[in-house]
């Protein structure tokens, strides 16, 4: 698989999953914009994925507002000439139960997870139509298939992460744009870190695969989804959790 020189963009791209995700795809050749709302982290994950021998470039971006996204994906666009891959990572939870949950959390979470979606999706087809090729790859969750108590908002997003994913795909199959997501189970990373202990003894023991997830389990599963070689697969969802649901 080698995709030399292609442009990608990943949206959350500074820390953890998405960071994961740009290296490796920098691996293959590509050079990823990390687009972050976390502009000095985005800053040095960017200098470090230079050090690999590809372009990349930092940009400050918050994915829930749509004229920053506008903006962004023209400079982008100014700067590198085409989009090929656009991955929507960026995401956020705002755990309560449903009874105790702010609106405030609940559109905060659909703002960042789920429009951020749209909105990314909007400004990449646009090139990627022009183009006649792209790859979106959105990170859902598996919770979008289980449900999980105390993310209500979150898996609501996922869930429509799922959905806006297949109609991604049948409204632009024919323009050579793919869309895909890649649902993760457990990963180690930020987001994770503050769970409790016990919790997490407690989530291993429902993963046949018996531990939890690196961020680059996804990575990988996101560098294939993004190659040309994976040109026949569109509106699927890849789950990498451990086995954790099937
Ligand atoms: P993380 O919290 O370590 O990293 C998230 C990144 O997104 C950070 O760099 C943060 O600055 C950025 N971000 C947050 N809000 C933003 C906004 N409004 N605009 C632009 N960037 C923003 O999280 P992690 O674990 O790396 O998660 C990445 C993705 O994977 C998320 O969509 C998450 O929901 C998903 N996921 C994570 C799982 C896990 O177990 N860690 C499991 C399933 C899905």
């Amino acid at each position: 698989m080698d995709f030399k020189g292609q442009v990608a963009i990943v949206t959350g791209g500074a820390r953890g999953i998405g960071k994961s995700i740009a290296e490796a795809l920098a691996t293959k050749g590509v050079n990823p914009v990390i687009a972050d709302i976390g502009l000095e982290q985005a800053g040095e994950t960017s200098a470090g994925i230079e050090r690999l021998g590809v372009k990349s470039m930092a940009v400050s971006l918050d994915v829930s507002k749509a004229e920053e996204v506008i903006r962004v994906f023209d400079d982008i666009l100014k700067e590198f000439g085409r989009i090929d891959i656009l991955v929507n990572n960026a995401g956020i939870t705002r755990d309560s139960l449903i009874m105790r949950m702010k609106e405030e959390d609940w559109d905060a979470v659909i703002s960042v997870n789920l429009k951020s979606v749209f909105l990314c999706s909007r400004e990449a087809i646009k090139v990627m139509t022009k183009q006649r090729y792209g790859r979106i790859i959105n990170i859902a969750s598996v919770v979008a298939f289980m449900g999980n108590p105390g993310q209500a908002n979150y898996s609501a997003s996922k869930a429509g992460i799922v959905g806006l994913t297949k109609t991604i795909a049948k409204e632009y199959a024919s323009r050579g744009i793919t869309a895909n997501a890649v649902a993760p189970g457990f990963i180690t990373t930020a987001m994770t870190d503050k769970l409790p202990d016990n919790v997490k003894e407690e989530m291993k023991k429902a993963i046949p695969l018996g531990r939890f997830g690196m961020p680059e389990d996804v990575a990988n599963a996101v560098v294939f989804l993004a190659s040309p070689q994976a040109s026949y697969i569109t509106g699927q969802i890849m789950h990498v959790n451990g086995g954790m649901y099937m």
